[in-house]
């Protein structure tokens, strides 16, 4: 899953859609984890959904990845400064991509 500790372990890289892109990168095989309060590994996800649909206060937009090896599209926490902190994305994520920073 996610390393939770990813602000630490990472170099910040840059921004893409307003959000914190957070390396390695070197697309499109490696994408690196997008976000901050609420952040998406996109290279763990495998496009499942569960976070788009279920999140209460519709966070994520989904961006295509063409050629990523896991899936071709991925959830951009576009609005994480929405969040409410529910933690339902966290849970439902099949393949524990998403970490939320509820502290
Ligand atoms: Fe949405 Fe809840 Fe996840 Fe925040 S923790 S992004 S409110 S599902
Ligand atoms: Fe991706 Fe997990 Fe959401 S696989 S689309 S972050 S439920």
């Amino acid at each position: 899953g996610i390393d939770p500790n990813f602000d630490d372990n990472r170099e910040h890289v840059g921004e893409e859609n307003g959000l914190d892109v957070w390396g390695p990168v070197d697309p499109p095989e490696k994408l690196g984890i997008h976000g901050a309060h609420v952040a998406v590994d996109y290279d763990i996800c495998i496009a499942d959904g569960a976070c788009l649909e279920n999140c209460p206060v519709d966070v994520f937009d989904w961006v295509d990845t063409p050629d990523h090896p896991e899936s071709e599209t991925k959830v951009e926490p576009t609005r994480e400064d929405q969040c409410i902190d529910c933690m339902l994305c966290v849970d439902i994520c099949p393949v524990d991509a998403i970490d939320v920073d509820a502290s």
